[in-house]
């Protein structure tokens, strides 16, 4: 998808994939995905957990304690444990949000007292449940810490003073080589030695010489005609999406958000799919005013949509060697797939419609929001009319035994009373369409609302919206495009899309997570969701833009690099997740620390990665 490549073979994409796919996962150890969700009964703590020990001082009354987490939104109550009359007990608790305990008599069957508490990662506490002495009936139930939990976010701290520092050293090597008196005496140093020339020019590496001759930089200047800014923001995006694929230092709010709501890994893939968007406006605009027919790039875009899709089939149904993967159970939908359909439809879309030529003298350029929205009406009808159709399936499609509408989770969510209904029609529309079988098996709502039915994130009425996003892309390759070299332009429009976009995602949440019209939801790839993804997009972008592509503060690395070979990582960091040195087996796999530790070294290893290709320039294009 990248403009700019050498390495260009696209027939070969899919062999080589596969070839490496297969080499790989006969080589590796298949290591199993491991789901540490369950709650331990035992004193034995995971990650995430604390003790808690329960002391029975009623007169011979025993007690059922059961929990709810705050994030569990309308959520039954779940037994933690049973505690006779006569012992006390231990169990683990969740860290993760704070809860409320409840406790229930054995033989009376009501309720003895509710409490409701934070606790802190592998902390020892105590719960006294005693008669109170004033009034015989009431009991009084008080959390007592034991023992000082470890402050379990100091990993998160030293990781970011560490990069802090990485940077200050490499601002400060970079200031001094950057001193004229520094780079000369450098040069003279480095440069005349014939064989050193030699073995680069061998290898076809850039000579040393360059260095000198500032050629550099002017390579640099002539090539800033491409914007840095949304590669950079590519760049970005993708690098905390590997962060988050390989575990986020087991931090749940470096994991998907169980349901409704945003952490960080929610944020990313739908800006990826912005950036798309931009590109495939950029991309397609040129090759139009190279007059290429419309026909020629609409077979091109198919072909690479197809790849696309191909390379994220073979990627998801991973492990050929532990078990014979079979037919019955291949997973169709996922990220790649996601992905490549999206870029289908927004190139038809563009294609379509396309007026390659936007010559409108400068001085008439008053409002571009509202010449494009007339200008450019029918795509936004085709863009409105989908959305109707997602509106109109989410909210009207009956789907049995489940309420019209539904958009929870199921499971123990909404007092349990629909528990198969994770995702109402989206989930619906894909076991029907595309099978039980076929779809994602382990969706992010089990760990707090218990579901048990499969359910695909990245299902078939969700690509609705991600074709909705991408089209907001696709502004900013107009707005870029339009008001070329007119910074200040560009910045006031793409800030206004924002703030557009901010508006209408207050109005369609209400603010909340839980309670809007259309709660913002990954899972369901909601239309609120949209809007408020790319409202930050546009802002961020605003951001980027004005730091790398009007004052040239930022050159954008090193998320940059990563930007520009974005298929290579993606499907490399997925084919080698289970290798060293982006996994070793741990000390103590219950500290955040070692598995923060692994995954930010494994992330800045891609991005080492990605910078050594950049050198090179090797670019994977499809
Ligand atoms: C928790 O604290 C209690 C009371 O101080 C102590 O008896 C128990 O051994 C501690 N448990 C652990 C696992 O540290
Ligand atoms: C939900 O599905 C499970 C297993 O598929 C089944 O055992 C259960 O009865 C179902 N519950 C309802 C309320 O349909």
């Amino acid at each position: 998808m990248r403009s700019v490549g050498h390495l260009r073979a696209p027939s070969l994409s899919i062999l080589i994939v596969q070839t490496i796919l297969f080499l790989v996962d006969c080589a590796s150890s298949c290591t199993g995905s491991q789901h540490e969700d369950d709650f331990g009964r035992a004193a034995c703590l995971k990650m995430d957990q604390a003790l808690l020990l329960i002391h029975n001082e009623l007169n011979l009354e025993g007690f059922v304690v059961s929990w709810r987490s705050d994030q569990c939104f309308q959520c039954l109550y779940q037994v933690l444990i049973d505690v006779n009359a006569t012992n006390d007990v231990s169990t683990a608790v969740d860290t993760r949000h704070s809860l409320t305990l409840q406790l229930n008599g054995t033989s009376r069957k009501k309720e003895l007292c509710r409490i409701h508490y934070r606790f802190s990662e592998y902390g020892n506490y105590s719960l006294w449940v005693k008669l109170n002495l004033s009034e015989s009936t009431n009991v009084t139930c008080s959390i007592v810490i034991n023992q000082n939990p470890g402050y379990s976010y100091l990993p998160i701290l030293i990781a970011l003073l560490m990069y802090l520092a990485i940077f200050c050293i490499y601002a400060l090597g970079s200031f001094i080589f950057r001193l004229g008196a520094v780079q000369n005496w450098l040069c003279k140093k480095m440069n005349p030695i014939e064989t050193d020339r030699l073995i680069n020019s061998e290898l076809g590496s850039p000579n040393r010489a360059d260095l000198c001759n500032h050629e550099i930089h002017v390579a640099w200047n002539s090539s800033s005609q491409r914007l840095r800014s949304l590669d950079t923001f590519r760049g970005l995006a993708l690098i905390i999406m590997v962060f988050v694929n390989y575990g986020g230092g087991g931090y749940w709010f470096f994991k998907h958000q169980s349901w409704n709501g945003l952490t960080l890994a929610d944020l990313v893939f739908p800006w990826f799919v912005f950036i798309m968007g931009a590109s495939i406006y950029l991309s397609l605009n040129s090759m139009l005013r190279k007059g290429t027919t419309r026909w020629k790039l609409f077979w091109k875009v198919l072909w690479r949509s197809i790849q696309l899709f191909l390379i994220g089939l073979f990627i998801i149904n991973e492990n050929y060697c532990r078990y014979p993967l079979s037919w019955n159970e291949l997973r169709i939908m996922g990220v790649l797939q996601r992905l490549s359909l999206t870029y289908l439809m927004v190139s038809a879309l563009e294609l379509l419609f396309a007026k390659p030529t936007l010559d409108v003298p400068p001085r008439s350029r008053i409002c571009f929001l509202f010449q494009d929205l007339i200008s450019f009406w029918p795509q936004w009808g085709l863009i409105l009319f989908l959305e109707a159709v997602w509106l109109c399936l989410t909210l009207l499609l009956p789907v049995p035994g489940c309420p019209v509408g539904y958009l929870g989770p199921g499971g123990i969510g909404d007092f349990g009373k629909f528990p198969n209904c994770t995702g109402g029609a989206a989930g619906y529309i894909d076991r029907l369409v595309i099978g039980e079988a076929h779809i994602y098996q382990h969706p992010s709502s089990n760990v707090i609302y218990k579901t048990t039915i499969p359910y695909d994130p990245e299902g078939i009425l969700g690509t609705i919206n991600s074709v909705v996003i991408a089209f907001l892309g696709l502004q900013v390759g107009k707005v870029l495009v339009y008001y070329k070299n007119q910074h200040r332009q560009v910045l006031v429009s793409l800030f206004t899309w924002g703030v557009f976009m901010g508006v209408v995602s207050a109005i369609l949440t209400k603010c909340s997570t839980n309670e809007g019209f259309i709660p913002v939801n990954k899972n369901l790839w909601s239309i609120s969701y949209v809007t408020t993804l790319s409202c930050f997009a546009f802002f961020l972008l605003v951001l980027i833009y004005f730091l790398v592509d009007v004052k040239k503060l930022w050159s954008g690395a090193p998320f940059y690099y990563p930007g520009m070979n974005s298929i290579l990582i993606y499907v490399g960091h997925e084919v080698f997740k289970n290798y060293f040195p982006f996994k070793w087996k741990m000390q103590n796999t219950k500290s955040h620390g070692e598995h923060l530790t692994q995954n930010l070294l494994a992330t800045s290893i891609w991005v080492l990665i990605s910078y050594i290709l950049y050198r090179k320039r090797i670019f994977w294009k499809i």
